[in-house]
Formats: structure tokens, C-alpha cells, sequence
């Protein structure tokens, strides 16, 4: 018995633009990616649009890596622009599953990218702007709404559990329209290893 995420999946490996509403729910949340930011190690993989986020100056005593963004300096860059945070495909046991089933029907790498914006004053909403990229996207909507745009295609505002699928080379523009969390799989046709999915329980 096929569930609807691996046959999204499978919809996926056609490689042509889709939409649906409501079909992927509670996949990850705000209280996961506020744990996420507050944990030093992951702020190495942040990224806010338009900025160069600088890592901390002075590493602190047990700092294990150079790369870090301190906590304080992570909320400023993300209060009112677009931000992502990449490799994030084992940031839960769904996620890490929604990949692994990318990875099985595509034969591609695939990552998860967690998007948002939480918008004080609406400086920034479109992060990106109008742009292609070099990997298929598999984008879930998590939390908020993001008017989302994929050219000569159609236009649709996506709501927690909505989907879209954009081929790569195809332009396309999301826009957030309140506070927005959504994550991103991208699948990168020129690489082909994949992570190990095996998920560790005790
Ligand atoms: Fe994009």
C-alpha cells in the first residue's frame, strides 16, 4: 500500500511542475527550528538572503568549529529577512524519510532546507526574488502562507500541508505573505551519493 508522500515522490521523477493542498502535514514546527538556532553547531549551516552573516569573532572556550553565528547575532539576521538553514535533512526522523523517498525514486542527492521569515516591519518577503535553480525542489509549507509563484505555470499561496514542485531551470518566486516556516528538498541531478538514512533509536 502506496501513502501519498512516496507517491508525491514518484510524481516527482517526472520532473514537471505540480501543486496539492493539504496532503503533508506536521513534518517539523517552530519549536524544532527554535532548537535548532539555539544549538551552536547548526548555526554554521544558517543563511540569511541578502546578508553575509558573519561568524562570532571570539570562539568561545569548547567552540569545536570556526564557523559559528552566536545566538544573539542569528536572531537580529533573521528578524524581518528571508532565511534558510541547509543540510538539515536529518533534522528529524519525517524529514530525514521524505528525503530518503526523493533519494529512492529520483537516483539524486537530496538535502532538506528550512526556510523562514518572521517579519517585525515586512522588510524583506521575497527572499530570492524571481530566479531559477540548478536542482529539482520539492517545497512543503509548514506554518504560515507564502504566495508562490512558478512562470507560465500557475500561482497559488501555500498553506501548512500544502506542496509545490519546481524542475530545475524553472523560474519561480515565493513570497512570504505572514510568518512562514517551510522546508525545501532540493535534488541536485549532478550528485548522486547519498547521505546514510539510517535512523539511530534507542
Ligand atoms: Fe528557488
Amino acid at each position: 500500500m502506496i501513502n501519498f508522500q512516496e507517491s508525491i515522490c514518484k510524481q516527482v521523477a517526472e520532473f514537471k511542475p505540480f501543486a496539492y493542498k493539504n496532503k503533508i502535514n506536521n513534518i517539523f514546527s517552530w519549536e524544532e527550528l527554535a532548537y535548532i538556532l539555539n544549538t551552536p553547531l547548526s548555526t554554521e549551516k544558517f543563511h540569511a538572503t541578502g546578508i553575509d552573516c558573519k561568524p562570532t569573532d571570539a570562539p568561545y572556550e569548547w567552540q569545536t568549529t570556526p564557523n559559528i553565528i552566536s545566538p544573539s547575532n542569528i536572531y537580529n539576521y533573521a528578524i524581518n529577512n528571508v532565511c534558510f538553514i541547509q543540510d538539515c535533512s536529518r533534522v528529524n526522523k519525517r524529514i530525514n524519510k521524505i528525503a530518503h523517498d526523493l533519494e529512492w525514486a529520483t537516483g539524486y542527492s537530496c538535502d532538506a532546507h528550512i526556510f523562514f521569515s518572521v517579519l517585525k516591519n515586512e522588510k524583506d518577503t521575497d527572499g530570492f526574488g524571481m530566479h531559477k535553480d540548478v536542482c529539482h525542489n520539492l517545497i512543503i509549507q509548514v506554518e504560515g502562507k507564502t504566495n508562490f509563484t512558478v512562470k507560465d505555470e500557475f500561482e497559488i499561496v501555500l498553506e501548512p500541508g500544502d506542496c509545490v514542485f519546481v524542475p530545475l531551470g524553472i523560474y519561480h518566486q515565493a513570497k512570504s505573505l505572514e510568518n512562514r516556516l517551510s522546508v525545501s528538498f532540493p535534488m541536485n541531478p549532478q550528485h548522486k551519493v547519498k547521505q546514510d538514512r539510517f535512523w539511530i533509536d534507542f
